[in-house]
């Protein structure tokens, strides 16, 4: 498989943060050019000193960690500190970061680079609310057709909503920024709770992080107990589901996923579904397919993957 280069824009957020970690650590596949940080579980001051931390626990402190917006395109930001925690990576407490913050602006670094780097080379990994990317293409549309995937965590259809009856977090924080990404015409796969919630840390799957013996094992096992008492309490489940690493996990393995190929768009205006992934799993509608949206995954295999690379770290 040729080495891919992507930016990972996030909020980190414990999932997310695995997800940078196992990015990191599968440098024969992936190069990660930058982290851009954007607000959603927590504000940006927050997400992108998170997003330094777990670069430097990756012994990364080279990679360059730029902060994006800190609202959404038009909406006041809505945040989640009662899954993530106040610092939006509760569990452990952590010191603070002694890598630097870029000085530029994340969406001018998703530019940029897209500029720079030869088309159709570098993917987009938005694991957080669709803002940084939505705004580079409205500054920029040139890029867009330069982009040579977006591979993003967000939305519903199966499993409807997180935050509200009908919407998941990253799409209901700013809807408006998903409508420009999920029109854009770039190759779109989509990884949304259908899937994500099929992606749970069990008890054995912890331990299995814990016993690593490892700095960044003993963590990841602290932030999945951390964050787990919120979906057990509000699903029944075993554990917490690993939503954002099922991105990275696709660039490495795709064949980890299943789903189709189908019309998705974004609710905007409504009230009650704002933020609803309307997507047309059983192809009722002539509208055009724009997503491949994921409805299932092989989570043996998908822990497997994130505990041998982990492991490395
Ligand atoms: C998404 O929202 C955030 O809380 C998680 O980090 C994930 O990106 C799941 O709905
Ligand atoms: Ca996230």
């Amino acid at each position: 498989m040729a080495r891919r280069k992507i930016i990972i824009d996030t909020d980190p957020g414990q999932d997310d943060a695995v997800a940078i970690l196992l990015a990191l650590a599968s440098p024969e596949e992936l190069e990660v050019l930058g982290v851009t940080a954007v607000a959603g579980n927590v504000p940006l001051a927050l997400t992108q000193r998170n997003a330094r931390i777990v670069c430097e626990l990756a012994g990364h402190a080279n990679i360059p960690v730029f902060a994006g917006s800190d609202m959404p395109l038009s909406r006041p930001l809505v945040t989640a500190e009662h899954v993530h925690g106040k610092t939006g990576l509760d569990g452990p407490t952590l010191p603070d970061p002694e890598m630097p913050l870029q000085k530029g602006h994340a969406v001018d670094f998703i530019v940029e680079t897209l500029r720079n780097e030869p088309a159709g080379t570098v993917s987009l990994v938005p694991i957080g609310p669709l803002t940084n990317v939505a705004r580079a293409f409205q500054d920029a549309p040139d890029i867009m057709q330069r982009v040579q995937e977006i591979v993003l965590m967000g939305g519903a259809y199966f499993e409807v909503g997180n935050i509200t009856p009908a919407a998941e977090f990253n799409i209901y924080v700013d809807p408006e920024a998903a409508e420009i990404v999920f029109r854009s015409g770039i190759p779109l796969t989509v990884m949304p709770l259908d899937v994500t919630h099929k992606a749970l840390v069990t008890t054995d799957r912890v331990e299995a992080f814990r016993q690593m013996g490892t700095r960044v094992g003993a963590m990841v096992a602290a932030w999945t107990d951390f964050f787990e008492r919120f979906d057990k309490e509000k699903y029944g489940s075993e554990g917490a589901p690993l939503h954002d690493p099922c991105t990275i996990a696709y660039l490495l393995e795709p064949g980890l996923f299943s789903g189709r190929y189908i019309n998705v768009e974004i609710e905007t205006e409504s009230e009650l579904t704002r933020g609803m992934t309307v997507a047309d799993w059983w192809r009722v509608t002539d509208r055009p397919a724009n997503a491949t949206f994921m409805g299932d995954l092989d989570a043996k295999g998908y822990f497997d993957l994130l505990s041998k690379r982990i492991a490395r770290l």
